[in-house]
């Protein structure tokens, strides 16, 4: 492949999981792989292994628990690559995670709401100049099969907290907003879907969170690339996925009043 021909995917939370083997795995295949990570010991290591391998990478740190450092991402992302073809919203923090309780972000937005959905709404919308300008191009939000409605009179849970509670929530959110984006991409040659990668894949979250592993990164990197690169999910936009298999999500994520709400809401957060 070319340099011009050369495309461009920006991962998120590739440092480790699922997302450290699909940025493996595009590299291998000849993408210009931007790997995000908010430890730059993991960055250098992977990119290392990558290059090693023959592939191109390079590692962007940003911690998406700080909204003015997903601005830094985007700016970054901007500055590295004049194309991008591949956008996948995969960092995100688990159920139980690194403390106990209720925790929030640098902006104080509750933890798994800012990092594993708010971060990816901002990033998306900042990126998404560049996302059109090189299409056909893509969008991947890693959600999950653990979703939660969202309680609008307390989206930032400061009644009845709980990690499992909160980390739904914001895998539903990622859901709703991959809905509404397809929607606002239609005719713009850049496609959005969403899917739950695999059930309690050997990572680190499932791991943290006490329970036993049953499947692998593989399962899920495999679930991940065939949204990101497969042949099949052309022209196909605002789909969620169960591993390979298309599914109807939460009935909150087929509601446009809920997205609606959501969405004003996001906006508002994020300044944009
Ligand atoms: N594992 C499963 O069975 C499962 C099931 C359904 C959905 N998912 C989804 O799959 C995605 C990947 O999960 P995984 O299991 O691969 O998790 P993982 O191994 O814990 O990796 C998570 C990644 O996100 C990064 N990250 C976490 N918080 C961050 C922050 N504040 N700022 C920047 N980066 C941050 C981590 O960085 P560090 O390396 O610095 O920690 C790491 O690179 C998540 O969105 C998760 O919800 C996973």
């Amino acid at each position: 492949m070319t340099e011009r021909e050369t495309r461009t995917a920006l991962v998120t939370g590739a440092t480790d999981g699922v997302g450290r083997l699909v940025a493996s795995r595009l590299a291998a295949d000849g993408w210009r792989v931007l790997a995000h990570g908010r430890n730059r010991a993991r960055g250098a290591a992977l990119v290392g292994e990558i290059e090693k391998a023959g592939g191109r990478a390079t590692f962007l740190e940003a911690d998406l628990a700080s909204l003015a450092e997903v601005r830094r991402l985007a700016a970054e992302t901007m500055a590295t690559t004049g194309r991008l073809e591949l956008l996948i919203n995969n960092a995100g923090i688990g159920t139980a995670g690194d403390a106990p309780g209720r925790q929030v972000s640098a902006d104080g937005h509750e933890l798994r709401f800012a990092v594993n959905y708010l971060a990816g709404f901002l990033l998306t919308h900042l990126l998404l100049p560049m996302l059109k300008a090189s299409a056909p191009s893509r969008i991947v939000n890693v959600a999950s099969a653990g979703q939660q409605a969202i309680d609008f009179d307390d989206v930032m849970l400061t009644r009845n907290y709980s990690g499992r509670a909160a980390y739904c929530q914001s895998k539903l959110a990622q859901i709703l907003f991959t809905v509404d984006l397809a929607q606002e991409l239609a005719g713009s040659g850049v496609i959005a879907n969403t899917l739950h990668p695999s059930t309690y894949m050997n990572t680190t979250m499932v791991r943290q969170s006490g329970t036993t592993p049953i499947s692998t990164v593989e399962t899920g990197a495999d679930a991940i690339l065939a949204l990101a690169v497969g042949a099949a999910i052309e022209g196909k936009s605002g789909l969620y996925f169960n591993v390979q298999r298309e599914m109807r999500a939460d009935p909150q994520a087929y509601d446009a009043a809920a997205r609606a709400r959501l969405k004003a809401l996001s906006l508002e957060l994020t300044g944009l």
